[in-house]
């Protein structure tokens, strides 16, 4: 039977990984978060050592369980490029997908051997380009026609050859996903090959001309936050004409890369209708877990049936996952310290902090995230606030119309889940970029210090 959302249990922190000590304070991997806060100053994001590395190995074991071929899990970098947070879920046994050549070079000097490495994205330039062959990635994974050009001119000019996967366009939009993340979407989203204007069918007949570049397989990823299996057995059924033709054709299809994308439990994408409405008209979905929990294996049950749907009794290609936001967002908080509140009566509380979208918190502006009040998690919602950042820009909001506990100056908020995309969105805007601090059975260590004045004007020239 399907296990339900419990709506009691929807505000506790334990559904987080957090403890609560007799003072109400909110403990984070044997840390009370409050002194943490104290120690390295805020705006910090703390991780969760061994949640992070638990939850990687439960995404591994659940696709190596759950799929009757080969497999491999690509850690998405882009979602949480922090070495200190890359080199935990690395031990974990996670390989890397990147898809920038920034990115890239941080795989290799991290100690990634190219043949660990996935490469994806949009842009590729000559340079980035060039280092795939030269560090010998295992796949670049192909985005375009004229990419693929490139490519062989490329392989032609240095003499070497190189293994693709083709990334397909399937048009396939997951049920109740905003636009902005409908990556698989044929008129919403630029990426991948074009499957119904016939770009698929197209890059095969080219590839079969070429004696350099080498097809390997499939590729597709078609948005964030997907929380209904399905939609993966769905796209992968898109596929079937296409796979029989890449048969036919008398190609190998030894390599199907669906991508991430996978939902987490305790935050979420808004969707089309959510961000509608917060954003026009200031209506705060209520809560976070509005669904039932779902299991990695619930994921890599639906993933391995559409594989079983395409490819029927032929033989199974070997399955690459790319996840991102299920493995780093939920052993991540962010810590923000309440500065001042400020109330015009009978209309507005709000509570200024140290850190919203202007510095550390843009996913705020699309996802909802809880925030729990450091000090004494028990406290009850009794308060409906605004939380600010310390920007002077109208926009810099974590929440408007939050249901928040009676907060006052000097009290600590965590916004939960704060381990996908906050980190690759922050910038400056005036003011430093966070630390990064890990804790695990009561110890804390900085992974990634606080930028510091100098350094943000370390890169400009003044000229007198
Ligand atoms: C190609 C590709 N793979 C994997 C990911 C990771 O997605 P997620 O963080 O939703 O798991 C992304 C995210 O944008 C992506 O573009």
């Amino acid at each position: 039977m399907k296990k339900l959302f419990d709506a009691r249990s929807a505000l506790l922190p334990k559904r987080w990984g957090l403890d609560i000590d007799t003072d109400g304070a909110l403990i984070h991997g044997g840390c009370r978060l409050v002194d943490v806060a104290q120690t390295f100053g805020t705006p910090l994001h703390v991780v969760n050592e061994q949640r992070l590395a638990e939850t990687a190995r439960r995404f591994l074991h659940a696709v190596d369980d759950l799929y009757p071929g080969k497999t491999s899990v690509h850690f998405a970098f882009k979602c949480n490029p922090v070495p200190g947070v890359i080199e935990i879920v690395r031990r974990a046994g996670l390989k890397a997908e990147v898809a920038s050549e920034y990115e890239l070079r941080l795989a290799l000097k991290l100690g990634y051997s190219g043949r660990d490495i996935v490469v994806n994205g949009p842009y590729k330039p000559a340079p980035l380009l060039k280092l795939c062959l030269a560090s010998n990635v295992r796949f670049i994974v192909v985005d375009a026609l004229y990419e693929l050009e490139e490519l062989n001119a490329l392989c032609e000019a240095e003499r070497c050859e190189v293994d693709v996967l083709l990334r397909i366009n399937p048009d396939v939009v997951p049920k109740g996903m905003n636009q902005g993340s409908a990556t698989g979407s044929r008129k919403g989203c630029a990426f991948g090959l074009d499957l119904k204007g016939g770009e698929v069918v197209e890059a095969l007949a080219r590839l079969k001309r070429s004696e350099r570049v080498h097809f390997c397989g499939y590729h597709f990823h078609i948005g964030t936050g997907i929380y209904l299996p399905d939609e993966y057995r769905r796209a992968l059924e898109q596929l079937k004409q296409i796979v029989e033709h890449t048969h036919r054709e008398g190609f190998v299809i030894r390599v199907f890369d669906v991508g991430g994308g996978f939902a987490t439990m305790n935050s979420r994408e808004m969707t089309a209708r959510e961000l509608l409405l917060y954003q026009g008209w200031e209506r705060l979905p209520a809560g976070v877990p509005s669904r039932r929990d779902l299991t990695f294996g619930d994921f890599a049950r639906a993933v391995s049936g559409g594989l079983h749907a395409v490819f029927g009794s032929g033989t199974l290609p070997e399955l690459i996952v790319e996840p991102g936001r299920s493995i780093a967002s939920s052993s991540q908080v962010l810590l923000l310290t309440v500065h001042r509140v400020k109330e015009r009566s009978g209309l507005r509380k709000w509570l200024i902090t140290d850190g919203g979208i202007s510095n550390v918190t843009m996913p705020t502006y699309y996802e909802y995230h809880e925030v729990f009040l450091c000090d004494d998690a028990r406290r009850p919602r009794s308060e409906t606030v605004t939380i600010t950042g310390p920007a002077c820009f109208a926009a810099d909001i974590v929440y408007r119309n939050k249901s928040m506990p009676a907060v006052e100056p000097g009290m600590v908020l965590a916004i939960m889940d704060s381990g996908a995309y906050f980190t690759s969105w922050e910038s400056s805007f005036g003011f430093p970029r966070p630390a990064i601090a890990a804790v695990k059975n009561g110890r804390v260590r900085v992974i990634r210090k606080r930028e510091t004045f100098d350094q943000m004007i370390e890169r400009d020239v003044v000229y007198s």
